[in-house]
C-alpha cells in the first residue's frame, strides 16, 4: 500500500489564488477501500481466495464453472446446477463475420458483447438471470469468432453440454474427452472471480450510472484487454520455449535477471504467498488424461525460478503465480496462446456480473474527486 500524498510545498498557491487542496491522494487509487462486498476474499498474505467463504481449492475439487458461477450471484450453494451456451442472435453473428480475420480475440468478444446488448432489452438493476443469459452467450460468441477467421462455419451450441466443454465443442468442431473439460472447467473456476481488480472495478462504475450488464460487461472487457491486467499467460509459454529444458533452466534465468528481465509467472502485487490459484492448477494439469506438453517442463523450471528468487530477493517473498500453471492448462486443453486472454475473460463474467448485481443492490454514483494541478483562472490572450 503506498501512503496517501499529500501536496508538496512547491505546489502551493500564490498569494489570492485558492487555497491549496490538501485532501490525501493515492495514485492508483491504492490503498482506498472504494467498495464493500461479499463476493470473494483475496487474502495476498495468508496465500487464500474464497468465495463466498469458500476456498478456491475446494470449489475446483468439488464445484463446476456453472455452480460456482451461481454461488458468486447468488451466495448459494447448488452443486448440480447446469448452464450450457447459448445460441448466438443473428445480428451478433453477422457483426462476427464482417471482422477481419486480424481481429484481436478480445476486441472480437467486446465487440459482439456490445451487439448482444443493443438486441436485449436489458432493465436495470442487473439481475442472476441477465449475468446466466451474457455469461451463457459470450463462450459461444468466442468460439464463433474463432471459427470464423479460420475460414471454418460457426458451430450452433449443443445444449446438452456444460458451458466450458459447449465451448470446447463450438470451437473444435468435437467435443472434448471429459479430461480435457474438466481441466477447462477449473480455469474457469479460478479465473471466475478476484476481487477489486480494474475490470471488476469499471464494472461496478458503470453499474452504478445505472447503465446496462452489457455495458458494464463491454467496459470490463476493454479494461482486461490491456497487458498490465490480463496478464500474460501466453508469454509463460514463450519463457518455456526460450528456457527449452531442465538443464538450461538455472543459466536462462540468471542470464535473464542479470538483464533486468522478469520471470513471467512469477510475483504478484497482493499475495506474498504461493498464488492459491496456481497450486490448484497445477493439481488439474497433473492429473489431465494428456499430460500438458508443457507441465514436467513448467514444474522442473518453477523449482529453479523460486530458489534463485528467493537467493535474489531475500527480503520480499517472490512466488509463482496465477499465470504460471494457467498458461499449461490452456495450452494442454489445446487453445492458442492468442486466445489466453479471451479465454480469461469468459471465465470472469461471473465475478464481474456478480459485482454488478451486488453494486446495484445498495447503488451509489461512484465519482472521485481530483486535485486540480492546472493553471489559475486567467484571461485568455488578447
Ligand atoms: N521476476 C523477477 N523479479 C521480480 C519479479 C519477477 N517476476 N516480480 C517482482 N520482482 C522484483 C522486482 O524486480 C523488484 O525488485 P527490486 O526491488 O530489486 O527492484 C521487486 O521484486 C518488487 O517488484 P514490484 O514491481 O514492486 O512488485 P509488484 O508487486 O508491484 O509486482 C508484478 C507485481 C507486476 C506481478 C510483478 O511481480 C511482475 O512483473 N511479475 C512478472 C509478470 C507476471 O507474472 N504477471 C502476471 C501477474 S498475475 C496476474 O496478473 C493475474
Amino acid at each position: 500500500m503506498t501512503d496517501l500524498q499529500t501536496p508538496s510545498p512547491s505546489s502551493a498557491p500564490a498569494a489570492g489564488a485558492p487555497a491549496a487542496d490538501t485532501r490525501p491522494y493515492s495514485p492508483g487509487l491504492e490503498g482506498v477501500v472504494a467498495a464493500e462486498s461479499a463476493i470473494g476474499l483475496v487474502d495476498g498474505a495468508n496465500g487464500r481466495l474464497l468465495y463466498r467463504g469458500y476456498p478456491i481449492g475446494q470449489l475446483v475439487r468439488h464445484g463446476s464453472y456453472a455452480a460456482v458461477a451461481d454461488l458468486l450471484w447468488t451466495g448459494e450453494w447448488h452443486p448440480d446446477v447446469r448452464m450450457a451456451c447459448a445460441p448466438l442472435p443473428l445480428q451478433v453473428l453477422r457483426t462476427l463475420r464482417e471482422l477481419p480475420s486480424t481481429t484481436v480475440p478480445m476486441d472480437a468478444l467486446r465487440t459482439a458483447v456490445s451487439v448482444w446488448g443493443a438486441s436485449q432489452q436489458l432493465a436495470w438493476p442487473p439481475t442472476p438471470e441477465q449475468a446466466r443469459a451474457i455469461t451463457a452467450f459470450s463462450p459461444s460468441a468466442l468460439a464463433a469468432f474463432g471459427r470464423l477467421r479460420r475460414g471454418l462455419e460457426p458451430v450452433d451450441p449443443d445444449p446438452s453440454l456444460d458451458l466450458v466443454e459447449g465451448f470446447l465443442y463450438q470451437l473444435n468442431g468435437d467435443r472434448p474427452d471429459a479430461g480435457t473439460a474438466r481441466a477447462l472447467d477449473a480455469y474457469f473456476v479460478v479465473g471466475a472471480e478476484h476481487g477489486l481488480n480494474a475490470s471488476t472495478f469499471t464494472a461496478r462504475v458503470i453499474t452504478a450510472t445505472r447503465s446496462d450488464i452489457a455495458s458494464a460487461v463491454c467496459g470490463a472487457i476493454g479494461a482486461l484487454k490491456g497487458p498490465l491486467h490480463g496478464g500474460a499467460p501466453s508469454e509463460v509459454v514463450d519463457q518455456l520455449t526460450r528456457v527449452g529444458s531442465a538443464e538450461h533452466a538455472e543459466q536462462w534465468i540468471n542470464e535473464a535477471l542479470d538483464r533486468g528481465e522478469r520471470l513471467m509467472g512469477f510475483g504478484h502485487r497482493v499475495y506474498r504467498a504461493y498464488d492459491p490459484r496456481a497450486a490448484a492448477l497445477r493439481t488439474v494439469a497433473e492429473s489431465m488424461d494428456v499430460r500438458p506438453k508443457w507441465l514436467d517442463l513448467a514444474i522442473q523450471v518453477e523449482d529453479v525460478a523460486l530458489r534463485i528468487l528467493a537467493e535474489r530477493h531475500p527480503d520480499r517473498p517472490l512466488k509463482t503465480n496465477v499465470e504460471y500453471y494457467a498458461a499449461t492448462v490452456l495450452q494442454g486443453v489445446g487453445l492458442t496462446p492468442d486466445l489466453f486472454p479471451s479465454t480469461f475473460a469468459l471465465a470472469r463474467h461471473a465475478g464481474w456480473t456478480a459485482h454488478a448485481i451486488e453494486q446495484a443492490a445498495a447503488n451509489k454514483l461512484i465519482r472521485p474527486d481530483m486535485r486540480y494541478t492546472g493553471p489559475q483562472e486567467r484571461d485568455l490572450p488578447a
